[in-house]
């Protein structure tokens, strides 16, 4: 219950005693990780409170106080005046604010929110309850149907209000926390004296460090199962202990306290409420969920085209190419390198009618030292003055990026940004008709810390509070917390730009394209999903960079950003046959899937790894285009429910605490399990399988699990994947790209439960258009067995496109069957006594049709 009083380093008795905490050494040692745990020495004391009340009011969960400063912080500008005041966004949504009631602070422009007042009127069933004391500052939040108290900020930790520190700690209900990205780490977080960062950073992931994105949301699983969610909307940067009381200290260096609590109680509760106020995941194009090829340092046109050529010969499935900066003349955005990319405008076109699209790197900064007249990019920035300025003058901002001179940056806050930067997509639009955009060095990255000589120094580039940023430079790697951006300085819009700029990306690319835009960005903030998708930057090619993927991938879906990958094969230092050869299997699993790597390592498409990575590359990808279908239902689901497509296990099985704290395997929805191999040598994995029962995808072999870890083959050329008992998952015969794959016959793969009943969902429609689900352009089907009968119904939609259904598999049925009926026409089947599976082939019927498919047993 140590709450830290003197995070800075110098903590002495003296000072301590100065700040009236508590002083008392304690060293703790961590013997599982050999290191000593940051126990503080310093530590405020129970009740500990620099404000009093002046006013409170309270009525059930509406409370209102203002609060007068008794006594000033060690952090300079404290506050004199603050106030706390609930605002019940509806049942299941409580938001406390603690703001300057006399003066507006700093507060994220985004997420764009909704209109909670509006919805005041539905919370009369609250489920929550708000506690306060009359004496002490602080609230708690409690569930109202179990009294579990989900946050309780009466009397604990030290609370802070001053103009470039806020401190705010709570008790928590449990250990088992999840999110607070983006890092590196398990996917439920340490809470052993922990401290997380939150400050975008071009960062190579690894332990311990702040990395490209922010996102200030945990979700914790009580001991009971049931879970809940808490949203800290402030995008200063800041810090997060976590302590093994459990508790949480949240340390930001500015903006207000706006906290938003989610009651749940399920886990997929939690996501959906949490949805409510940051946006739903965007639809992605189906194309995107194919796989993707890229490499930095291709160098040429002819060799792009000779890695998509060698990898479509070889029948590997394959939508995308990509080409990073080197296709750009000297690495300036907007513009190609007409020598070594002569021909890309007519590649792209090749490309396209191969069924195939394309996709180029778009860097966050703008040259800023090319000849005036010479670079439209930059003196149309001018003209509209639409960069981010210096602080003390109206020139931008220069540092140095790819660009060979210099650097400035595009203020995506500013409202005239988007013309600016739809227009210069379009004109490079005009040179090659490129499908998406990858947004890349965002955070926004810059190799100077600042401007070539640093900052000058200033009140925000040396707040009094310094959290735990990498290189202890806020600067570092990035521009000065003085620049000007339209929306104000940078040192409150730094984690926001990354998805400021996917924004207007994303309507450029709509009004470009009058289609789906499809953006992955490097660097994100909270909402982002509604816009963009993530890859996880700069791995390292190893067997752990490969292992923690899985964890990134899986908070990210928590984020809602389930459009998430990480490098295949790993991006940084070269990668081995056998390393890439698991990473292309665990790849294909990816939602987002590509094969990426830096300019100084070898080539590492699958083609050019050999005979084995090509087999498994293929075997891999096959199959996930076979299940391409249930991935896009899947991303349906994203979008109307705020589901998670690669999920954790603990969502699915919050009533198994032993799915808590897995992280090396995972979910596909609820229906399918994946169980990569994650070290060097191994052909087997041992894999905890959650009670029920679960087929091999490959083989249709029935495990019958009562929630205990099994060792599953997995022969150098297959990754385990199982699929569950109920689950009935719409297929389609996999191609060699999903514009082909699309006019392949569709199957239904009907996963039997001990029951011998299953369901399933369909959603289909042309792709590509915007607002299909809106526009009604799509048809969703329902898929259900129950008693030796499977119906298939058309629930809702006009897709007009002929859908054939070419396959059913129904597996785990135990009684030997004897007939079949389509529409109660007897029909030919094949039923495998030793496998229970019943096999109905050449079906070939207008899927787009009711059925009811029904057997008899002998
Ligand atoms: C950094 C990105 O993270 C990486 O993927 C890319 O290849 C390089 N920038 C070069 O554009």
């Amino acid at each position: 219950m140590r709450f830290d009083c003197h995070p800075e380093s110098g903590a002495s008795q003296l000072n301590c005693i100065q700040r009236r905490c508590c002083w008392h050494p304690l060293h703790q040692f961590d013997y599982k990780k050999q290191v000593h745990l940051n126990v503080p020495y310093c530590y405020y004391p129970k009740n500990w409170s620099l404000y009093e009340y002046e006013n409170f009011t309270k009525h059930g969960n509406d409370f209102s106080a203002f609060l007068h400063l008794k006594q000033n912080s060690f952090y300079k500008e404290d506050l004199l005046f603050i106030k706390y005041e609930s605002i019940r966004v509806d049942n299941t949504i409580l938001r406390m604010k603690i703001f300057n009631p006399s003066e507006k602070r700093y507060e994220p422009p985004l997420p764009i929110r909704i209109n909670s007042e509006a919805n005041l009127k539905k919370t009369v069933y609250a489920q929550y309850e708000l506690k306060t004391d009359e004496y002490i500052p602080g609230f708690q939040v409690i569930r109202a149907s179990d009294k579990q108290v989900l946050f309780n900020s009466i009397g604990i930790g030290g609370f802070i209000f001053a103009n470039q520190f806020l401190q705010i700690s709570s008790t928590l209900p449990s250990h088992n926390l999840y999110g607070l990205g983006e890092h590196r780490s398990n996917l439920r977080l340490n809470t052993n004296w922990q401290k997380f960062t939150l400050f975008n950073a071009d960062q190579p992931p690894t332990e311990n460090a702040n990395l490209y994105g922010s996102h200030p949301f945990y979700m914790i699983l009580e001991q009971t199962g049931k879970a809940h969610g808490v949203l800290f909307l402030n995008s200063n940067a800041m810090d997060i202990i976590l302590q093994p009381a459990p508790a949480i200290t949240f340390k930001s260096i500015g903006g207000i306290f706006d906290i938003y609590f989610f009651i749940g109680p399920t886990p997929a509760d939690v996501l959906k409420q949490y949805s409510k106020i940051i946006g739903k995941p965007f639809l992605p194009p189906y194309w995107s969920l194919g796989f993707h090829l890229c490499r930095f340092g291709y160098g040429s046109l002819n060799n792009t085209k000779a890695v998509l050529k060698r990898t479509r010969d070889a029948l590997i499935p394959f939508d995308t190419q990509w080409n990073d900066l080197d296709y750009m003349d000297k690495r300036n955005d907007f513009t190609y390198d007409k020598t070594k990319f002569k021909g890309l405008p007519n590649f792209i076109k090749e490309i396209h009618i191969a069924g195939m699209h394309y996709i180029p790197l778009i860097d966050a900064g703008i040259s800023a030292s090319e000849k005036k007249g010479t670079y439209i990019p930059y003196d149309e920035g001018v003209r509209r003055g639409i960069f981010i300025y210096n602080a003390n003058d109206t020139l931008p901002f220069k540092g140095k990026v790819w660009n060979f001179g210099s650097t400035t940056w595009p203020d995506f806050t500013n409202p005239e940004s988007k013309l600016y930067y739809t227009e210069m997509m379009n004109d490079l639009h005009k040179s090659f008709e490129y499908d998406g955009a990858w947004i890349d060095m965002n955070e926004p990255s810059n190799f100077y810390n600042g401007y070539i000589n640093g900052c000058i120094p200033n009140s925000l580039d040396n707040p009094p509070y310094l959290p735990g940023i990498v290189g202890n430079l806020l600067s570092r790697k990035t521009i000065c917390m003085n620049a000007k951006q339209y929306l104000g300085f940078h040192y409150n819009l730094h984690n926001i730009y990354g998805t400021s700029q996917a924004m207007v990306v994303n309507y450029a690319l709509k009004k470009i394209r009058n289609k789906r835009p499809f953006i992955i960005s490097r660097s994100t903030w909270i909402g982002h999903g509604s816009y963009a998708g993530h890859w996880t930057g700069d791995v390292y090619s190893s067997w752990h960079d490969l292992r923690m993927s899985i964890p990134q991938i899986l908070v990210f879906n928590l984020f809602q950003i389930p459009m998430v990958g990480a490098d295949i094969c790993g991006f940084d230092g070269n990668t081995t046959m056998a390393l890439c050869n698991r990473w292309m299997q665990l790849g294909a699993f990816y939602p987002f899937s590509r094969n990426h790597n830096s300019d100084d390592t070898i080539e590492q498409d699958p083609v050019a790894m050999g005979k084995i990575v090509i087999m498994s590359s293929k075997k891999a990808l096959r199959m996930r285009y076979y299940l391409l279908p249930y991935l896009y239902s899947l991303f349906y689901r994203a979008h109307l429910y705020a589901e998670t497509v690669a999920r954790p296990l603990f969502v699915e099985f919050y009533d198994d605490p032993n799915t808590f704290n897995i992280d090396t395997q995972f979910l596909w929805g609820s229906c399918l399990l994946i169980a990569p191999v994650l070290s060097e040598g191994k052909t087997e994995v041992y894999a905890y399988i959650p009670k029920g029962i679960w087929y091999n995808i490959y083989t249709i072999e029935i495990l019958s699990s009562n929630g205990q870890n099994y060792t599953l083959d997995a022969p150098i050329d297959t990754i385990p994947v199982l699929i569950y008992g109920g689950c009935i998952l719409p297929v389609q015969e996999p191609s060699i790209s999903t514009t082909l794959s699309r006019q392949k016959p569709y199957g239904l793969l009907v996963a039997l439960n001990e029951k011998e009943s299953a369901k399933g969902e369909l959603y289909w429609d042309d792709g590509d258009s915007l607002d299909s689900i809106e526009k009604k352009q799509y048809i969703l089907f329902k898929f259900e067995v129950i008693n030796n009968e499977l119906k298939s119904t058309i629930i809702e939609g006009s897709y007009n496109k002929y859908m054939k259904l070419g396959k059913i598999i129904i597996m785990g049925v135990s009684k030997v069957v004897k007939q079949v009926f389509f529409n109660k026409k007897e029909i030919v089947f094949r039923y495998d006594k030793e496998k229970f599976n019943l096999e109905i082939n050449n079906l070939l019927v207008d899927f787009k049709k009711n059925f009811i498919l029904n057997w008899t047993n002998e």
